[in-house]
């Protein structure tokens, strides 16, 4: 069988106008612009106002990709949306941007694997562009969090923010692309980061919305040893897999959970601070969205050029984790 090689030909991104800074959730919970910045590096997060969803962002960053990618919506063949806050149980958040983008050749579907999804998502198209199944797909991270935040739970509010990401894939010559791509998961750390209410297990009572049961819960330091160790490892074993080693890496471009995280990850895998991408001064925690916004910054700005390799790692509810090294 002959395959293709699959990379990102175009990308874009979109979020919230409406800020929340630190200062604005010391009005609201107990805690201090200090606490945030130290424990979290995060300054403020971007909010979608009531009447903003996430379809609405993911179809932007996808419509933004299409275009930079120098594609018109009728060629994509599928749209992947990777979301943990979808804009409603059915049908798929994936389903409804295909509708908002005019793709009328597409397949859309959700990827359900918080802050990895859209890795997720990388690793499924680019098996299906390599075996020639589609040519054209769209990957989004597309995520309104801050309507799934408890607002009286100070250890997850300060976290969370909102923003959408996407990439353009197709077929790319040799030796560029995708080179190496893993995921991995560990339902054992459900408690860990989950909100248990809606589903069928405990359905929507009078009972699960007193105990506040639809909104995120989440276990931080129970999470964050396994976040570095997951992220350092599966990065590793992806560097080694494409043929290289970690100094060839030209810039890492880690899930912006937690700055701390982000440091232990670089320090663990060996690769100096000027190498590694950091936004979640700005945006705090966007989930799935959080590396396609990140390398969208990075390719705008210049820091991701043709012929760079880069990293991608992530670590998020489930557990779930994965790796991807790109040549650009
Ligand atoms: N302001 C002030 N104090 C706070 C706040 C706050 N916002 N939040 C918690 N505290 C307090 C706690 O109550 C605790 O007080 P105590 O010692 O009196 O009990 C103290 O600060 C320390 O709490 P920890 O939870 O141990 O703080 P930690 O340093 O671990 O930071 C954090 C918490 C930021 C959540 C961190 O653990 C983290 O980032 N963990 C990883 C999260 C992650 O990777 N999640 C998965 C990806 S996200 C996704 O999938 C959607």
């Amino acid at each position: 069988m002959t395959t293709t090689n699959a990379g990102i030909i175009g990308m874009g991104h979109a979020y919230p106008s409406g800020v929340l800074t630190n200062a604005d959730l010391e009005k609201i919970v107990e805690t201090s612009d200090e606490w945030i910045t130290t424990r979290t590096g995060i300054k403020q997060r971007h909010k979608a106002a009531d009447n903003e969803y996430t379809s609405q962002f993911g179809t932007l960053a996808a419509q933004r990709a299409i275009e930079n990618a120098g594609l018109q919506p009728e060629d994509i063949d599928i749209i992947v949306c990777a979301t943990t806050t979808p804009d409603q149980i059915m049908p798929s958040t994936g389903a409804l941007i295909q509708a908002q983008l005019g793709a009328i050749n597409a397949a859309g579907m959700d990827i359900f694997a918080a802050c990895s999804g859209f890795l997720y998502g990388i690793t499924m198209v680019e098996s299906m562009i390599r075996t020639g199944q589609v040519r054209n797909a769209v990957v989004i991270g597309a995520e309104v969090l801050t309507k799934y935040v408890d607002y009286t739970d100070r250890s997850t509010c300060v976290i969370f923010g909102d923003g959408a990401g996407a990439a353009v894939l197709a077929p790319v010559a040799e030796g560029k692309g995708i080179l190496a791509t893993k995921i991995r998961s560990d339902g054992r750390y459900e408690e860990a980061l989950y909100a248990p209410g809606g589903g069928t297990k405990l359905g929507t009572t009078h009972q699960t919305i007193d105990n506040r049961d639809h909104f995120f819960k989440m276990k931080g330091n129970e999470l964050f040893k396994v976040a570095v160790r997951s992220m350092a490892e599966i990065s590793a074993e992806m560097i080694e897999k494409a043929g290289y080693r970690v100094e060839d890496i030209d810039l890492v471009i880690p899930h912006q959970a937690n700055q701390r995280i982000t440091d232990a990850v670089a320090s663990r895998l060996g690769v100096p601070e000027e190498k590694v991408f950091s936004n979640i001064a700005e945006h705090g925690n966007t989930s799935s969205a959080s590396i396609p916004i990140a390398l969208d910054e990075c390719i705008e700005s210049g820091k991701v050029k043709s012929g760079d390799l880069v990293l991608l790692t992530a670590f998020g509810g489930g557990a779930t984790w994965g790796a991807t090294v790109i040549r650009f």
